[in-house]
């Protein structure tokens, strides 16, 4: 656990949040916030002030605090800011349902209905589907000695894979991918494609689960689809209304889309910047071992991970963290990735070690939030990076790593794109 006081001010300057150049590598700027103001109020670029929560203890702390709100009515956002805060659900009243933006006990009945349908054993059963997409799209650019693993891999891969789960016929999901394309392409930009975009897909996924509560068998049949599968959930027979169920199939897309996409391209980028690391994980890949595979999943969560920030949460009443006085109304910010590389908790944090073992890394939140699709994530990880090094073996960064270019949105980190190079493979992988 961190120190409950807040350390004497430094001389040194804070550095510049939010710039491309934090964008491109904000570890130096955390590492400076939790020495020096691990609790620390800030100015977002949209114009809100948020406390920006850096240290490992006070950051797991926050996470399961119940007086942190998920709910953004308990914002005391000022007169000025008024819907210019980019706080989901404070623009759109439908988007308010879901798991993110609740607290128990409305949370804890949702979670345990989507549970029942969205379970482990679900997800071990879609393995074969992930290994047979990811093989196809690697099969599309494997020829040619180039590609962009963002637009061609690490995009394409989820968006398919959380269709197929939830059902989505195959013919429609090209929307999809146009939709999710313009969700990732806008974000930090102008929100008015972002809205529409959403709007498309919530209106999709209701008239989708209408239909197939319609055509619902009374009892399931074998490999019946995550849709159908939360329609038919109940509890103390309790059931997901239809816009309850929308909002669910909703937010599975939403938050299992940019989340893998910067999994895969966060994680490939690590790997190939760190070549003894890299050969190491092949090695163990060409002797048929997955441990390894395994714990460097999680290691480069908790290395460079996808999710920057957790979402927002709100205090509910005055609290004091990390010695910082919080008042009532204001938004709190978990810093996860700032979080993960705190020396009091990791040893050598700016180290990538594939076979890290004390590693119990913020990447998928902590507490009733914790990610629910933690299970796919790992599936999709595992295989799409196992299959790039078994398949393209010398793949390798087809730029300079200072040319690439990173998102600038708040919540997720990820790359614009991923240029690489290898030997051109033939029709029979060789
Ligand atoms: C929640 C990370 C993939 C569905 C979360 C949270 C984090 C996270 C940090 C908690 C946010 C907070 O407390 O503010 C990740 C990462 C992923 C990933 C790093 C990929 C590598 C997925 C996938 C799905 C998913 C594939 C589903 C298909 C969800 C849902 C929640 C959530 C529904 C909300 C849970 C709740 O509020 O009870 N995720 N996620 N995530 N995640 Fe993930």
């Amino acid at each position: 656990m961190t120190d409950q006081h807040q350390p004497e001010p430094s001389s040194a300057p804070a550095p510049d949040l939010f710039t491309w150049e934090f964008a491109a590598n904000p570890y130096p700027a955390y590492a400076w916030l939790r020495e020096h103001a691990p609790v620390r109020r800030t100015r977002l670029p949209s114009g809100v002030e948020a406390w920006l929560v850096t240290r490992y203890g006070d950051a797991r702390q926050a996470l399961a605090d119940q007086r942190l709100s998920k709910n953004p009515a308990h914002h005391d956002e000022p007169a000025h800011a008024k819907g210019k805060t980019g706080i989901p659900g404070e623009r759109k009243a439908e988007l308010m349902t879901h798991l993110l933006n609740i607290d128990p006990p409305d949370h804890t009945r949702l979670r345990r209905l989507v549970s029942k349908a969205f379970t482990p054993r679900r997800v071990a059963e879609f393995a074969p589907r992930v290994r047979e997409l990811t093989d196809d799209l690697i099969g599309r650019f494997a020829g040619r000695g180039s590609a962009d693993l963002i637009h061609e891999f690490a995009f394409p891969l989820p968006i398919h894979a959380i269709c197929d789960l939830l059902g989505v016929p195959r013919e429609d999901q090209d929307d999809f991918r146009d939709w999710a394309g313009m969700m990732i392409r806008h974000q930090g930009g102008p929100r008015g494609g972002v809205a529409r975009s959403v709007k498309m897909m919530r209106g999709y996924l209701s008239e989708l689960i209408h239909r197939k509560r319609e055509a619902l068998p009374a009892e399931p049949g074998p490999g019946e689809d995550l849709i159908s599968g939360l329609i038919r959930a109940s509890d103390h027979g309790e059931h997901l209304t239809e816009n309850e169920a929308a909002a669910m199939a909703f937010i599975l897309l939403f938050a299992g889309f940019e989340t893998t996409v910067n999994l895969i391209g966060n994680g490939m980028y690590a790997l190939l910047t760190h070549p003894g690391q890299r050969a190491r994980l092949q090695r163990s890949l060409a002797a048929g071992e997955r441990g390894l595979l395994a714990t460097g999943v999680e290691e480069l969560l908790r290395f460079d991970g996808p999710v920057e920030l957790a979402t927002w949460r709100f205090a509910t009443q005055p609290l004091t963290l990390g010695g910082q006085d919080i008042a009532a109304g204001d938004p709190v910010l978990v810093v996860l990735a700032a979080a993960d590389r705190d020396p009091e908790r990791f040893a050598d944090p700016d180290t990538l070690d594939l076979s890290r073992r004390d590693n119990q890394h913020l990447g998928y939140g902590h507490g009733v939030h914790y990610c629910l699709g933690a299970p796919l994530a790992r599936l999709e990880g595992q295989t799409a990076l196992a299959t790039l090094l078994t398949r393209l073996p010398d793949l390798r960064l087809a730029v300079e790593p200072g040319e690439l270019r990173w998102r600038g949105g708040l919540i997720m980190r990820g790359l614009r794109t991923l240029p690489v190079e290898f030997t051109p493979q033939g029709e029979n992988g060789t």
